[in-house]
Parts: C-alpha cells; structure tokens; sequence
C-alpha cells in the first residue's frame, strides 16, 4: 500500500481524496458559520455542540488538521516533481496553450488559503484549543456575555477592515483554487468519464457559492457589528 502512495497516481490521489474531505468540511463549516448571520442563538447551540463533542473534538478535529497538514505538504511535493517533469515537456508542447490560469497557478492559490489558515488559526482555532485545552474551560461562557460566547466573539473578528479584507482576498483565492481543484479532484480517481460537463458545472457552482458565502458572512458582520 506504502508502495502506491509513492507512485505519481498514487499521489494525486492521496490529493484528491484530501480534496474531496476539506470539500466536504467546507460546506459543513460553511452551514455553521452562515447561522451566524440568520439566527444567532443556533449558531452559538450549534457551536457549543461542536466544541464540546468527544467524538468531533478528539476523532474528527484531529483528523481535519491531519487533511489540512496532508493536503499543503502533497501540494507542495507535487508542485515541485511536476515543475521537474514541465521542464523537458513545456520546450516540447508549450504547456501554457492548453492548461487554464487557475491549474498553472494552484500552488501560488494554495499559498494564498494557506496563509489565510495561518490567520484564522490564530483568530478562531487556538484560542479555541487554548480554552478548551489549555485552560480546560468547557463552559462556552465568557464574562460580560450572556449565554455562549461563540457568537460575540465571532462577531468581534469582523470590526477590523484589515482583516477583513485579508479574508475576502483569501476567498477569491479559494474560489480560484476550487475552480480547478474540483473536477481535477474527480479527473484524478478517474471518476469523469461520461459526466466531465455536469462535473465541471457542479464544480463551478461550488467553487463560487461557497467562498461567495463566506466573503458574505464576513462582510455582513463587518457592516452589521
Ligand atoms: C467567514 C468565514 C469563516 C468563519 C466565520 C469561520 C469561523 C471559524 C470558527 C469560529 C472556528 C473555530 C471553531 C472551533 O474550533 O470551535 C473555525 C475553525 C476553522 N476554520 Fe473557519 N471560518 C471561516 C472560513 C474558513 C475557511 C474558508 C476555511 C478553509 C479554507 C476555514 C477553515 C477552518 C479550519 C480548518 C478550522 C479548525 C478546525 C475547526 O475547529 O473546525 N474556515 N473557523
């Protein structure tokens, strides 16, 4: 098995399956996070159940750091074996005719998500693991809010137009990866055969509604704080 992973399919579709899993945690953190915006005593509920579950905060939020991790490093590994092999082919096909801006430049989008990551980490994930873990505060209360704290601490992110438009610059880079990433996810298990257009229309969809949705979340409370 260790075997096929080394191999260059077996890479890309190490890559597609972490694709098709951060896909998926997209539109999960997607459904949570737009409850921010229509009804934030849900939110907060449907926060505090996440943060405080054994089986999301000792299985699954592991496991989605390891396909986050996972992802950026193959990335990286298959940009640089690919720039090697593009070397000798680009002379003889000229690559750039027949491959779109977006799957020329995954890498630099990529790059883009992951320093956004970076950022939000720092604003939303460690504090998280450092109340929660560190201090061993469960409660998802704070002084000075009643009720959870999920809700007026999300809400507090916004105020900063920096950060903001650090943000919604990250999700225009989400949508750029996304446009490609989708259907290469698919091509990659081999899974477009017979339905390469509705893919690539599915694809497209999501590679807009999604960061769209969360460029509109953020600057909703933003505008709204
Ligand atoms: C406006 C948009 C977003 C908001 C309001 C938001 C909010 C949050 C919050 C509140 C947390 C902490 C959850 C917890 O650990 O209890 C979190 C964690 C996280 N976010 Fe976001 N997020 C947004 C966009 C994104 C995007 C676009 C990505 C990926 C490209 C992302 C990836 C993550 C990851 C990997 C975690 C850590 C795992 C987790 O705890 O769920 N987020 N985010």
């Amino acid at each position: 098995m260790g075997g096929f992973f080394k191999s260059s399919i077996g890479r890309k579709v190490a890559m597609a399956l972490s694709a098709f899993f951060l896909m998926f945690f997209l539109l999960q953190h997607f459904s949570i996070n737009i409850l921010s915006v229509f009804n934030p005593d849900l939110f907060n509920e449907v926060s505090h159940f996440m943060g405080t579950n054994p089986l999301i905060q000792f299985v699954l939020q592991p496991v989605l750091i390891f396909g986050v991790v996972f992802h950026f490093v193959m990335g990286f590994v298959l940009e640089i074996k690919n720039k090697k092999a593009r070397k000798v082919a680009y002379v003889k096909n000229n690559g750039a005719a027949n491959s779109t801006w977006m799957s020329r430049n995954m890498i630099y989008s990529g790059v883009a998500i992951l320093a956004f990551i970076v950022l939000h980490f720092i604003d939303f994930w460690f504090p998280e693991i450092n109340t929660k873990f560190i201090k061993g505060d469960w409660s998802g209360t704070i002084e000075g809010v009643e009720g959870f704290r999920y809700y007026e601490e999300l809400t507090h992110k916004f105020v900063s137009p920096i950060r903001v438009g650090a943000y919604v610059l990250a999700f225009v880079f989400l949508a750029l990866h996304l446009l490609h990433g989708f259907t290469s996810a698919f091509q990659s298990m081999g899974a477009t055969a017979g339905r390469k257009k509705t893919l690539q229309n599915i694809g497209k969809a999501y590679s807009i509604i999604i960061p769209l949705g969360f460029i509109f979340i953020a600057l909703y409370h933003h505008f709204n704080h």
